[in-house]
């Protein structure tokens, strides 16, 4: 009854706020940004829950059908979505974790239980080899998150060396022993995760002394070459920023960046689909926050370093709700509607203005945790409408940023003022224009016009996420109730685009 007062309520403060529904967005063309670079798309596993175990994982003796252990599924839903890194094993695990746990042979490897995360007991069965070789299958780089809250420099040091040594090392024999001969490529190195809380509750000075000391000895084997990641900050913890900048800046490739979509840390925050257009704007609006969260911590960054050689890694993003009635509180399974489509496609709008700092984002999670492309139950698997959105933006990866301007009215709910359209645009290496425009509105089809800054274009053909309500999610008993479908309603008037959106949907374009 509740959200049936309040969407009636908002839909009416809607048509009287706005004049008309109309919105124009304004490329320029001719001021071409950055580069996307692809790992803006990048993707994040932790040992939590059943990301790993029952979402990836189900191993090679289950009934689920599977590759090698990998659920045939999960893996083929996965490999569209060109994902291009994944980062792995934590999160808050990584610090606890030991990563000769989980190599050998499986029946021999210990168990542990996993503190951070609902006092799991962890078997080890996927360990650096089952990571790995998930990341060949998938055809992306690994993003290994390395132990410095309890582990020790030397073994940091000894992961590398067993990864990505092809040399007649004591790791890398010990790797060939145990079934991989060649060694594998790994790009990126994190060392320590949130060093500031579960890696290790350390002060900022403190952790960029150990940040030199455990990086010095990660060495660059037979060609590899790591890209260095020291841990960042937690969204409005400028001084952390400062700090590691200032004292250890010359030490890496890249300091991360953790910003949730979440309504504060203590009691409840907030169903994943029960909730009322109030709390449908309120969520877009924090997560639309994170654009001056980012350009503070990147004016601090550019005190420091202002060529930009230090990139900002935005390692962990995305909403962060109530785990789903009866489920493990520790294991934050949530449930993904429109909402969470729109505060995808709206956070991506944002990276791409930044991709000049930003090298790197990585979504919190890709299975069955928190913000998920993929949910899984027993055998079953459902594609999110998260998953929606990174598929039809697959076309910005690597694809020059088009400036743009969004001009629109503004929908103000509490403390939170959002437009009502957000936009982005991008030129790939074949010349083609992509547009993506999003339609906030919970309640109300929008007109977007979209001046094309002097491009020349007969029309547009794409792909639209809309299911007619911001409620609508994908479940177990209903898996297709979200989904993409062509978009025929974009037209040319006078060298303009104009495009007919209905209410909380997500629209990719191909200028033709
Ligand atoms: O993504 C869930 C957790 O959130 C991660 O383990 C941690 O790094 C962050 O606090």
């Amino acid at each position: 009854m509740k959200r049936i007062i309040t969407t009636l309520l908002s839909a009416a403060l809607a048509l009287g706020a706005l004049a008309q529904k109309s919105s124009t967005v304004r490329l320029y063309p001719e001021q071409e940004g950055s580069l996307i670079s692809k790992h803006i798309y990048g993707q994040f596993a932790e040992h939590l829950g059943s990301c790993i175990y029952g979402g990836i994982w189900v191993g090679e003796e289950s009934e689920i059908p599977n590759y090698m252990g990998y659920r045939t599924d999960v893996l083929e839903a996965l490999k569209e979505l060109s994902i291009p890194n994944l980062r792995w094993p934590g999160g808050c695990f990584a610090d606890e974790y030991h990563w000769m746990d989980g190599i050998g042979p499986r029946e021999q490897r210990p168990k542990m239980v996993n503190n951070n995360w609902g006092g799991t007991v962890e078997d080890n069965s996927f360990g650096t080899h089952e990571f790995l070789n998930l990341c060949e299958l998938l055809g992306c780089e690994p993003y290994i998150s390395g132990n410095v809250g309890s582990g020790s420099v030397e073994e940091l040091a000894k992961w590398v060396e067993y990864m990505t040594s092809d040399g007649d090392s004591p790791m890398a024999n010990l790797r060939r022993k145990n079934g991989r001969d060649k060694a594998w490529k790994v790009k990126f190195l994190g060392v320590g995760n949130e060093s500031w809380g579960c890696g290790g509750s350390m002060r900022p000075e403190y952790y960029s002394d150990l940040y030199r000391r455990y990086q010095t000895y990660c060495r660059n084997y037979d060609g590899n070459r790591l890209f260095k990641i020291a841990s960042g900050a937690s969204d409005y913890d400028y001084n952390w920023t400062e700090v590691l900048m200032k004292n250890a800046a010359r030490n890496m490739n890249g300091l991360s960046l953790h910003y949730y979509t979440v309504r504060g840390w203590n009691g409840s925050k907030g169903s994943a689909t029960e909730f009322d257009t109030d709390d449908y704007y309120w969520t877009l609006g924090k997560a639309l926050e994170i654009e001056d969260v980012i350009q503070k911590h990147i004016a601090i960054m550019d005190k420091y370093d202002p060529q930009k050689r230090v990139g900002l890694m935005v390692d962990e993003w995305g909403t962060w709700f109530d785990v789903e009635p009866g489920t493990n509180p520790g294991h934050l399974f949530q449930q993904n509607t429109m909402r969470d489509a729109l505060v995808a496609a709206l956070s991506l709008n944002v990276f791409h203005k930044y991709t000049d700092r930003i090298r790197m984002t990585n979504i919190a999670q890709i299975v069955n945790v928190l913000q998920s492309m993929i949910l899984t139950r027993g055998p079953q698997m459902v594609l999110t409408p998260t998953y929606y959105v990174f598929s039809m933006y697959k076309v910005h990866q690597d694809a020059t940023h088009l400036p743009l301007d969004v001009l629109c009215d503004r929908m103000t709910i509490r403390e939170r003022s959002v437009p009502v359209v957000s936009a982005t645009a991008s030129k790939d290496s074949a010349g083609k224009v992509h547009i993506s425009l999003a339609n906030i509105l919970a309640d109300q089809e929008q007109t977007v016009t979209v001046d094309l800054g002097g491009l020349k274009a007969k029309g547009a053909q794409g792909e639209i996420l809309s299911a007619g309500s911001i409620f609508a999610y994908n479940s177990f008993d209903e898996p297709q109730r979200v989904g993409l479908a062509p978009y025929k309603e974009a037209k040319m008037v006078d060298g303009k685009l104009v495009c007919r959106i209905p209410a909380a949907s997500v629209v990719t374009l191909e200028l033709k």
